[in-house]
């Protein structure tokens, strides 16, 4: 079987951008990969954390993953900062990137925009995602487009360092949804869905309150034509709602269309809002069940000991490459 690693930051809750861009895509995998799923705490710290809301969200992260349908008797799912490999890995990649090639990363350039003073870690956490992935011998990464640059350099510094030192390490390849690679803000269609947006308008939470979906995608900014069509271009904010419908509908975006030639957008956001909240009710009825239970503990504690063991072997590797510390079987 290959491998698949994939990890999402807990910087507050899901969006309906995380859930398509990634954990649907893990669910539909876990039955044809080996796949290590990853709470990446260490990459949330790059920008300011509450502590209190940290803890939360990772608990909270680890339930949304069981709750949409990994199974943690398949894939093993574990937290980042509870195997010190990634760390230690993370640093050996640090060395052999440069700094030219880390300050090109667009998620950098977009996190540091305007800020006064930015964490040097958000500026060196590709290296740790790029270890992330290599510890697991990992064939292929799930993920939303906009960490499409990060795999990349994943690539580059996998070869980097096989060339460098042994050639140790497996290159990964990326694997982007051919819909819903990038589900756009409801509020500023032109830019991506994110979790830590701080208008609570943009983007649909996972465990947002039904109501509450349902008035931000009436809410959803859209355009004054009043014609549910697909058009990236000129219409990006129904385009976006049009796919968020096909995705969760399954149906094709031309039918859609079809269903509502004629109709204003009230219909069609009232529709989508039904379509949306059907997807996401029983998710939230088995996270809070979840919430309540000891199992999800014992998951994090049975994930964490399958990955350190997997982990602790490439990083042996990788000192013995390198050279640190003695020699060791
Ligand atoms: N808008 C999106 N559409 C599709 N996929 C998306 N992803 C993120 N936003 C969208 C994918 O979700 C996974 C987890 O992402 P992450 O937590 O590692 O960080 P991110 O990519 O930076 O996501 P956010 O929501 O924007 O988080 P913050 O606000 O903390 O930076 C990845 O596979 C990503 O591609």
């Amino acid at each position: 079987m290959k491998t698949i690693f994939s990890g999402i930051q807990p910087s507050g809750t899901i969006t309906l951008g995380n859930y398509i861009g990634a954990l649907k895509q893990f669910v539909e995998l876990q039955n044809e990969y080996n796949c290590y799923f990853c709470i990446v705490d260490q990459h949330a710290i790059t920008v300011p954390q509450d502590k209190l809301e940290l803890r939360k969200n990772i608990r909270s992260l680890a339930a949304l993953y069981i709750a949409v349908g990994i199974d943690p008797e398949k894939a093993t799912l574990f937290i980042q900062s509870e195997v010190p490999a990634h760390a230690q890995a993370g640093w050996m990649m640090q060395c052999i990137s440069y700094i030219g090639e880390l300050e090109r990363m667009t998620q950098f350039k977009d996190k540091s925009a305007g800020k006064d003073a930015v964490s040097a870690a958000l500026l060196t956490y590709p290296p740790l995602m790029v270890a992330d992935i290599l510890l697991y011998n990992t064939d292929l990464v799930p993920v939303g487009e906009d960490q499409k640059q990060h795999i990349e350099l994943t690539r580059d510094l996998a070869e980097r360092f096989n060339k460098k030192y042994n050639d140790i390490f497996t290159i990964p390849d990326v694997r982007i949804p051919k819909v819903g690679a990038r589900i756009m803000s409801l509020q500023e269609p032109t830019k991506k869905m994110s979790k830590s947006d701080p208008n609570t308008k943009a983007s649909i939470r996972l465990l947002d309150d039904l109501k509450q979906i349902e008035k931000k995608i009436k809410s959803a900014v859209t355009d004054s034509e009043g014609i549910v069509k697909y058009d990236k271009e000129n219409k990006p904010g129904v385009s976006n709602l049009l796919s968020i419908y096909s995705i969760f509908s399954g149906k094709e975006i031309r039918e859609i269309e079809k269903m509502y030639e004629g109709k204003g957008y009230g219909d069609f956001k009232a529709d989508l809002a039904q379509v949306v909240i059907n997807e996401i009710q029983p998710i939230q009825e088995k996270y809070t069940e979840l919430m309540q239970s000891s199992e999800l503990d014992e998951i994090l504690d049975r994930g964490a000991e399958k990955a350190q063991a997997v982990a602790n072997k490439m990083l042996k590797k990788m000192e013995n490459a390198m050279g640190l510390g003695r020699k060791r079987r």
